[in-house]
């Protein structure tokens, strides 16, 4: 374990056997559908490229980056888009996968910025679900792990870009911030 980390909350093999648990589910729900998939950079950009390996239907891939924390551990409530998607959202049927849910504003703005350009549907992926922590109305249509109220890094997740390449996901320890 990183010496940074408090605990470790999911192991690599657990992360690989949930992804493969959500890509199954996700794509029975989108057979015949050519869904755009959209990572949201950069949390989570392991979680998104290891799900569509596992998917069995045709899709398409795109990135957006939006921050909404800057470099502290409260969320800003406030999102900036950083790098928009490069495929028009007009018709489409969108997966949007997200590393965690906290606050819940990144999901809320982006929802409705997909649904205002014309978007046919948007679900979202989210690997993690920190319930604890929501302060707008807004859920993942599908979960992979709920978390405790805490700080946690790992699997693309960061604390000040620091800690994204550890394949397991833990608990921050805070005397390191
Ligand atoms: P929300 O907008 O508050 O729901 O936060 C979503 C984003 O905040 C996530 O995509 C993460 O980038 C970041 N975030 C929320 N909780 C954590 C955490 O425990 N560790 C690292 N980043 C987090």
């Amino acid at each position: 374990m990183h010496p940074h980390l408090k605990e470790i909350l999911f192991s690599r093999e657990q992360i690989e056997e949930k992804v493969k648990e959500l890509a199954k589910v996700v794509s029975n729900d989108y057979e015949g559908k050519y869904p755009l998939v959209v990572g949201i950079l950069k949390g989570s950009a392991m979680f998104t490229t290891d799900l569509i390996k596992e998917m069995s239907i045709d899709l398409e891939l795109d990135f957006m980056d939006v921050s909404s924390y800057g470099n502290a551990t409260e969320s800003s409530g406030e999102v900036r888009i950083l790098m928009d998607l490069s495929t028009p959202a007009v018709g489409r049927d969108i997966i949007l996968v997200e590393d965690i849910v906290d606050t819940g504003n990144t999901l809320k703005f982006l929802k409705g910025l997909l649904y205002e350009r014309g978007a046919k549907s948007v679900t979202i992926i989210s690997l993690l679900d920190k319930p604890d922590g929501r302060k707008v109305e807004i859920e993942a249509d599908y979960y992979g792990f709920i978390v405790p109220d805490a700080f946690v890094v790992g699997y693309g997740i960061d604390y000040a870009e620091k800690y994204r390449s550890l394949p397991y996901i833990g608990i921050f320890n805070q005397e390191f911030l």
